[in-house]
């Protein structure tokens, strides 16, 4: 491999980030392919010239008498700075609103349980929390959180200015009971001083992989979430979708058992047993994934948008201005990128229904996914924040149509209220798979069938 060195000085201030290609199908897709470049620097300063509309809210929230509102929000570990600053931020212009922070663990699956325990034991402790996209249907129906409608209409908030996939993951018998708080595509991380350009295809990544294993002191060329937990499922959709595979279909039949599932499984299956990845692969999850990316010990990485912000970052990261990001490979079908994404709803057992929508107003309204984007890498919801020069000027990621159309097109993982279930075997059946107890084939059908009996209930 050729290495390009004139990064390291001229961009060792600047880093560059580049990004992602979409559901390109074209072969010559390296350029295109490269759709980012998040400038990272940048990431850490600007999120404060908050407009002050916020502030008449302010006195509606508080009580009459002028007294402190503590809310409790919730939400997991997060890597990036962003959370905070957005409660700094939001406190700021809410004097009578005052937030305790409850940190969950990072696992989706984790913090799934923490909240199912409080929930349902109809425990008014947590106001205000973020949830995965999974989850809305199953709270919405198990009647743990507050209906939205009645806020949004109040406060004349536009959906339509909202991607509508993220709306609907939020919405559920014909109701909104969560707001979106940003969306989430997987991409591809690599190092521009190991390769020129980004692999096209999961073939030509698993020869790059080999080929570059060791260069520039790195001991893996690939790192992705092969825990088995959430994010196993995350990677393996990608897989299955890119080789024409789904989980479901339109009308929400299980059609995961086919051929196109089988291939893709093999091919990530190849990729989990090979030498390039970590021998511990199987306890990956994000935050193990950009620990060992950020200390220069992989050539390229599957992981979320966020990892931008930390990869750029020189304070945490030994290849700042080194990576760029760029679509994931393309299987036989296609390049596909798994569709997550968290949102933000309201406890119904809140004692404070008002102020807490006021927090979750300000982290998805305009101000609040700035931060975000800006502050944790992490892509808006609101699409015309795209267009914005500050969110641009953070992440070259945000300012790349292709993103954007690859976050448009990311598959969606199945929306059911026993979605948990569903993926408890998908996760169950796949590990199995990477660890070579069983063929894809029998993972397939395996899934197929157990998802199938979990779906009649
Ligand atoms: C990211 C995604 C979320 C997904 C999780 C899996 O946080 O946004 O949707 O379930 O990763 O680990």
């Amino acid at each position: 491999m050729k290495k390009s060195l004139y990064l390291l000085s001229a961009l060792a201030l600047t880093a560059t980030l580049a990004a992602c290609g979409d559901n390109v199908e074209e072969n010559d897709a390296n350029a295109d392919n490269e759709m980012n470049n998040v400038n990272n620097n940048d990431m850490n300063e600007e999120n404060n010239d908050l407009d002050e509309e916020e502030d008449n809210h302010n006195e509606e929230a508080a009580d009459d008498d002028g007294e402190t509102v503590t809310l409790t929000y919730a939400r997991g570990a997060d890597d990036t700075p962003a959370n905070e600053l957005l409660i700094e931020a939001f406190e700021e212009e809410h004097p009578h609103i005052e937030i305790d922070m409850m940190d969950l663990p990072n696992d989706t699956g984790d913090q799934h349980d923490h909240y199912v325990t409080s929930l349902s034991a109809q425990d008014s402790e947590i106001d205000v929390f973020d949830a995965d996209v999974i989850w809305p249907a199953e709270f919405a129906q198990a009647d743990y959180v507050m209906e939205l409608d009645r806020f949004i209409e109040q406060d004349d908030i536009d959906m339509d200015e909202y991607f509508p996939g993220t709306v609907e993951a939020g919405n559920f018998d014909g109701r909104q009971w969560a707001m979106p708080k940003f969306s989430d595509a997987g991409v591809l991380y690599y190092r521009t001083d190991i390769l020129d350009e980004a692999p096209a295809t999961w073939e030509e990544l698993i020869e790059v992989a080999e080929e570059s294993q060791g260069e520039a002191d790195t001991s893996y060329s690939y790192l992705m979430q092969g825990d088995q937990y959430e994010g196993l499922v995350t990677n393996a959709i990608e897989f299955i979708a890119a080789y024409g595979g789904e989980v479901v279909d339109d009308e929400n039949n299980v059609v995961i058992e086919s051929d196109e599932t089988i291939r893709g499984l093999e091919v990530m299956a190849e990729i989990y047993q090979a030498d390039f990845v970590p021998n511990n692969i199987n306890s990956f999850q994000e935050p193990e994934t950009d620990n060992a990316f950020v200390e220069g010990e992989s050539v390229m990485a599957r992981n979320w948008p966020y990892m931008q912000s930390i990869v750029n970052d020189e304070e945490q990261s030994q290849v700042a201005g080194d990576v760029e990001i760029a679509a994931l490979p393309e299987g036989d079908e296609t390049a596909a990128a798994t569709l997550g994404g968290w949102q933000t709803m309201i406890n119904r057992y809140s004692e404070h229904p008002e102020e807490a929508w006021e927090l979750v107003k300000f982290m998805t309204g305009e101000e609040g996914q700035k931060i975000t984007a800006i502050e944790g890498g992490s892509p808006p919801t609101l699409e015309h924040l795209y267009e914005d020069d500050e969110v641009q000027e953070a992440s070259e990621l945000f300012a790349d149509p292709e993103f954007v159309e690859t976050l448009q097109n990311a598959v969606p993982r199945p929306v059911s209220p026993i979605y948990p279930e569903l993926s408890d075997i998908m996760q169950i059946e796949i590990s199995r798979a990477m660890a070579g107890d069983i063929s894809p084939e029998e993972a397939a059908q395996n899934m197929q069938e157990d998802m199938e009996a979990a779906m009649e209930d």
